[in-house]
This record gives C-alpha cells, sequence and structure tokens, in this order.
C-alpha cells in the first residue's frame, strides 16, 4: 500500500537524465503496491554544487499526477520539454523521492498526490505511507498559524508541521506530535529498505526491496522508530530510546550499528518473463514455488526410520506448540483462507482445538488470548496492518507466537517468536495465487511436525508426505486445464455472479475460489459453505445463475452428491470440480459442466483444486477487458487499517 522510493547521488558525472530513469523504474517496480497516483521531486539540497552559494539553491522539480506510473513519466517528459529544463544545468548532484499512491484520504489527483509540501519554495517534501490519525487537530492549528491547505491528504500536515517547528522554534502550548497509525510510517526520506551501493555515492532507498535488487543486493533493513540520515555520503542510524521519549523530545536518538544484509531474490524473479501478466506467470510456477517450499524440509526416511517433517524455524517450539490449550489461525483474506484450509488437518493431527480468527475482527472484539494459546499469523507480505495489530495484541497476551509469511525480514517474520517462510518467491501480482498453494503446504507440515510425536498417525503421516513429494506433478497435470477453463470463462463472460460451494476442506477453496474471481474479473462471486445451502442461499438457485460446485474425493464426497442432486431438482446451472473418473457419476442426475482434477491426499486437494479457479479469474479478467496484475481499488499489501 503506497510505495516509497528514493535516491541519492553523489556522483558528479552522472548522466543526468539518469536519476529520473531511475525514480520511474523504481516507482515501476513498487506499482503493485498502489497505482492510482504518483509524483516525485528531485532537488540538491543534500549537496553542495561548486559554483552555488549554498545547497538547494534551485528550487526542487515537483511533479504529481493522478493514474499510474506511466502517466507520470508522459506528464514528467512533456513538461521538461515544454520548459526545454536541461537538467546537467539544473542540479549538480541529486536528490529525489518518489511515491506511487492507494489514496486513503482524498480522491485521486495530483493535488493529493505525494510528494505533499510544506508550501511555497517547497522548504520540505515528503512522501508517506500510513495514517495520521490526529491529522485533523493539527490542520486546525496549521490553519490558525497561517498555513493554507491544498490537498485533502492527511499527509500534508507533516512537511507543513515540519516548516513550523523549523521556523518557530518555541511553539508551547499547540498540538505539534504527529499520532500516526500503527502501521508503517514512512516520511521524508525515511524508508523500510535502505541499500548502498558497491560505491559509497551512490543510495537507493525503498519500501520494498523488489525496487533495490537491480542495483544491489547489500541492504540496511530499517527498524521501527529509527530515523535514517544521509549526508555527505555517509549513512547513519538513530534511534530514539522508546516512543515517549521521541514524544516528549526528552530522550537523546542513539546511534545503531547494523551490518548490511543480503537480498535473496534475483531480478528474473520479478520479470514477467514469457507471460502476458503476473498472475499468469505466478499460476503457472507453482510446481516449482510448492517443490521450493518443501525443499529440505521433508525426510525421506529409511530402512528404520520413519518419514518426517523438519522445520528448522520451529524446533526449538515444537514442545510448547503440542502444550498448548488452543491454536489460533489469525490472517486476512487468501491468508485466511489457506490457513482455513489447513485447519482440519492441523486438528486431525494434532489432537489440539483450532481457532480461527479474521485479524480485523480479533482486533475489533479484542477476542480472548490466552498465555497458553498458540497463535499462527499467516501473512503473505508479512506487512498486513490488521495481522500485525493482532499480533501485537497476542503478544501483550502472552501467547506464543509463530509467524507464516513469504518476506524474510517482514514486520511479522520479526515480531513472531518463532515462524516459517513458505519460499514461494516474490508474488507481484495482486491476487495472491502462488503464495496460497505455498501456505497450505507449509501449515500441513507444520501439522505433521507437531503429531510426530504421535504412534498411532505414523502411517497417515507418512501417506502424507509422500502426496507432498508429488504435488508438484499433480499441480502440472491440473494446469493443463488452461485451454479448457478459459473456454469455461468465455461462457460465464457476461454474467452478473458467480456462487461456488464446497464444504470440509474445500469450504476453504470455495472462499478463496470466489475471492479470486471478483477481485481481477471484478464479477460478484461468493463462496458458501455447502452445508449451509439449504439455510438460505437454494433460494438463488434457477436455471441462469452459474454455481461451480467441489465435489472431489474425500470424506465429504457422498455429501457433496446430494447438494449437488439437490442443485439439478432445481435446474441449477453446474459447473462441477470432481475426481479424475467421476464425470460421468456427477452429471447422471442432470446435464452439468464437469472438470476433472487428479485426486490426491484429501488435505492436499485444496492446493490443486484451487488451480483450475485460478485460472478461471484469470482468463474471466482478461477476456472482460480487467488489468489482471492492478485490479481497481486494491493494492498488494495493505499496511493501513
Ligand atoms: C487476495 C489477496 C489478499 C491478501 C490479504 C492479506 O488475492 O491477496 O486478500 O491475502 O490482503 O495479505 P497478506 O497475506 O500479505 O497478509
Amino acid at each position: 500500500m503506497c510505495g516509497i522510493f528514493a535516491y541519492l547521488n553523489f556522483h558528479a558525472n552522472k548522466e543526468r537524465r539518469y536519476i529520473l530513469d531511475v525514480l520511474f523504474n523504481g516507482l515501476r517496480r513498487l506499482e503493485y503496491r498502489g497505482y492510482d497516483s504518483a509524483g516525485i521531486a528531485i532537488d540538491d539540497s543534500l549537496s553542495r554544487h561548486p559554483n552555488q552559494k549554498c545547497p538547494g539553491s534551485s528550487p526542487p522539480l515537483v511533479f504529481r499526477q493522478a493514474g499510474n506510473i506511466e502517466s507520470l513519466v508522459n506528464c514528467v517528459n512533456e513538461e521538461i520539454t515544454k520548459i526545454d529544463l536541461n537538467l546537467d544545468e539544473v542540479f549538480y548532484f541529486h536528490a529525489g523521492i518518489a511515491h506511487t499512491r492507494w489514496a486513503t484520504h482524498g480522491e485521486p489527483a495530483p493535488r493529493n498526490s505525494h510528494p505533499q509540501s510544506s508550501g511555497p519554495g517547497d522548504d520540505f517534501l515528503v512522501v508517506h505511507n500510513g495514517v495520521i490519525t490526529n491529522y485533523e487537530v493539527l490542520k486546525e492549528t496549521l490553519v490558525r498559524h497561517g498555513f493554507t491547505f491544498e490537498s485533502d491528504t492527511d499527509t500534508e500536515v507533516i512537511p507543513k508541521l515540519a516548516k513550523f517547528v523549523f521556523d518557530k522554534a518555541n511553539v508551547e502550548g499547540e498540538q505539534t506530535e504527529l499520532d500516526q497509525d500503527k502501521s508503517n510510517t514512512h516520511v521524508f526520506k525515511d524508508a523500510h529498505f535502505l541499500s548502498k551501493n558497491e560505491h559509497p555515492k551512490e543510495f537507493f532507498l525503498s519500501s520494498d526491496p523488489h525496487a533495490l535488487v537491480e542495483h544491489t543486493k547489500k541492504v540496511l533493513v530499517i527498524e521501527d522508530g529509527e530515523v535514517v540520515h544521509l549526508k555527505d555520503g555517509g549513512v547513519s542510524i538513530l534511534k530514539f530510546e522508546n516512543e515517549r521519549g521521541r514524544r516528549n523530545g526528552l530522550s537523546r536518538p542513539a546511534s545503531v550499528e547494523r551490518a548490511l544484509s543480503v537480498l535473496e531474490m534475483e531480478v528474473e524473479q520479478i520479470n514477467k518473463g514469457k507471460y502476458d501478466h503476473y498472475m499468469q506467470k505466478e499460476i503457472h510456477e507453482q510446481p516449482e514455488s510448492l517443490t521450493t517450499t518443501m525443499r529440505g524440509r521433508l525426510i525421506r526416511g529409511g530402512s528404520r526410520k520413519a518419514k518426517t517433517v523438519l522445520l528448522g524455524g520451529l524446533k526449538d517450539h515444537l514442545k510448547t506448540i503440542r502444550r498448548s490449550r488452543r491454536i489460533v489461525f489469525i490472517g486476512c483474506g487468501t491468508s485466511y483462507n489457506a490457513a482455513l484450509a489447513s485447519r482440519p488437518i492441523l486438528e486431525e493431527l494434532s489432537g489440539i482445538p483450532v481457532s480461527m480468527e479474521i485479524a480485523s475482527d480479533l482486533w475489533d472484539r479484542q477476542g480472548p488470548i490466552y498465555r497458553e494459546d498458540t497463535a499462527v499469523f499467516v501473512s503473505q507480505s508479512g506487512e498486513t496492518a490488521d495481522t500485525l495489530l493482532a499480533l501485537d495484541y497476542a503478544r501483550e497476551n502472552g501467547a506464543l507466537c509463530v509467524g507464516i509469511t513469504n518476506t524474510v525480514g517482514s514486520s511479522i517474520a520479526r515480531k513472531t517468536h518463532c515462524g516459517v517462510h513458505i519460499n514461494a518467491g516474490a508474488e507481484i501480482g495482486v491476487a495472491s495465487t502462488k503464495a496460497y498453494t505455498s501456505q497450505i503446504v507449509v501449515m500441513v507440515m507444520l501439522a505433521l511436525a507437531i503429531g510426530s510425536d504421535t504412534i498411532s498417525s505414523q502411517t497417515r503421516r507418512e501417506a502424507i508426505i509422500d502426496g507432498l513429494l508429488d504435488l508438484p506433478n499433480k499441480v502440472r497435470e491440473v494446469l493443463k486445464l488452461d485451454g479448457e477453463m478459459k473456454d469455461l470463462a468465455q461462457l460465464l463472460i457476461d454474467e452478473q455472479s458467480l456462487l461456488v460451494f464446497g464444504r470440509g476442506y474445500n469450504y476453504a477453496t470455495a472462499l478463496e475460489g470466489a475471492l479470486k474471481v471478483k477481485e481481477v474479473s471484478l464479477m460478484h462471486s461468493e463462496g458458501i459453505l455447502a452445508g449451509e445451502m439449504k439455510h438460505g442461499p437454494l433460494a438463488l438457485v434457477d436455471e441462469n445463475l452459474p454455481i461451480a460446485v467441489i465435489a472431489t474425493r474425500d470424506a465429504c464426497f457422498s455429501k457433496q452428491q446430494s447438494v449437488i442432486q439437490q442443485l439439478h431438482a432445481r435446474k441449477g446451472r453446474l459447473i462441477v470440480m470432481c475426481s479424475k473418473g467421476d464425470a460421468a457419476s456427477v452429471s447422471s442426475s442432470g446435464s452439468c459442466r464437469a472438470i476433472e482434477v487428479p485426486q490426491v491426499e484429501d488435505c492436499l486437494q485444496p492446493v490443486v483444486n484451487i488451480v483450475p479457479l485460478q485460472l478461471l479469474a484469470y482468463h474471466l479478467t482478461v477476456l472482460r477487458g480487467h488489468n489482471v496484475d492492478q485490479p481497481r481499488n486494491l493494492a498488494k499489501s495493505v499496511t493501513t487499517q
């Protein structure tokens, strides 16, 4: 949600056009975090031009535009041509900040885009991600002191407040503190990731490592509450002793020493390769992403040794988890659905009650979390604000907190006591696909690890491990349905709605399939627990409304057959997903379109079953002419509440 990128170069002889290209490319890498407007500002205010009296004597150039990054690029190019601007003459050194926005306060419009300014002269320019919860009261104060506001954003109070405090050192009795929501808030040139190139005179800052990897893999990860100061080619990190000290100005910041970390990411991973869209690429790379998720974690056993699972990040905590009174899964959206798909096998193999919490709802209710609980936080990005709030809450209540994320070094990875990385590789498409299947696999492995001390379930566990080892092949097989799902999408292209019925392991598949369809193709879709069909949804059934029923072989198969019959009896327009060889039997009581998928172990079936629905959502979106990778109003990582 909102992407921040900044670039600072102290190369006296660097090609001047370079800074624009660096900023635009940085924004392109971050566009998936928000894409309703964008902006940049460049100046030399951090440096000294030998022919200038003082730094910053050239006013900054600021460009802001509604729409995607390319609209900004066109706007900047037009302006530069119009004013015949020679960047070489204007700036000697370069400092640039850039922003791609997901609107919270104020519609997408140039005036609401970032950088936001302190006013005439642009003394302070800010790009920001997060929410200033007390911005209204600050705005009133600043207006009383003569400031004029131009935007509807909360962000604009930041540069104006900076100017106010800077100009008038003694402002007693006025509120001049920012109340920021608990999500990350980055101001001025502060960002999560600070990277220092091999050459000490070039710095890249980004809220996301994707924008850094083409420049360098060596990064400094910035923690909450830290301020980064870049000056004369040097970098220092300052940390305030505690929140209160930072707020009332009592504590002096301490200097922080931190070693560089190395990004484990290749540029190729974040390119589309031979595919038209990231979502398409990510759906098709699931056999490989699943293999990577399992690599080194499944121990095949020997003649006398049982097959088992090794999750390094949990090995010291398994005993505590086994003693838990309850395991609570906490997440949002797709990550929640992945946890739901894994709940039955975790209950079966651990014998511990497993409850489900949507992160925002847990926080809204301040639901009970106990010291004896194990709270498992599932998040692809590791940065979702609602999940982070729930994590802080669970920690305060003394629960053991386990993180399952796809992002090494993310806030959730850092704040949990222990955890497992899903290692699915960078996921760029806003609709989560490969992370979902890898999350399920990790949670099945979690269930296997917790249950590994129970002899009575050893045969079952070994069958699941065999199933896991073969899962990439089965996913490869189900991906061959691509053409069939495109044909189905063609049939559904003008529909208003699609219902998806599932139960047991595949209730989650129904929810997740419907979520994929609605978020990218913009067609209404609802996942329904089939056991609830007779308690309301049946009223919707007629010969027009398309209904997908998931009826692959597992303990719920016979119940799903009777659901199909009841739908046939009401002339329902059915699409039935069934196991290979079952097409004839599921359509024996009425006509339907059958999609046959390979059968796997029941707890792994959601991994196979979601793939045709991902493909359907993808093709529906393309055929309906919508943006696959940047669905309307959404952003990849939801870092505001
Ligand atoms: C849907 C989707 C979202 C995310 C949700 C949580 O395709 O991607 O529903 O799953 O915003 O995000 P993470 O997993 O990053 O916490």
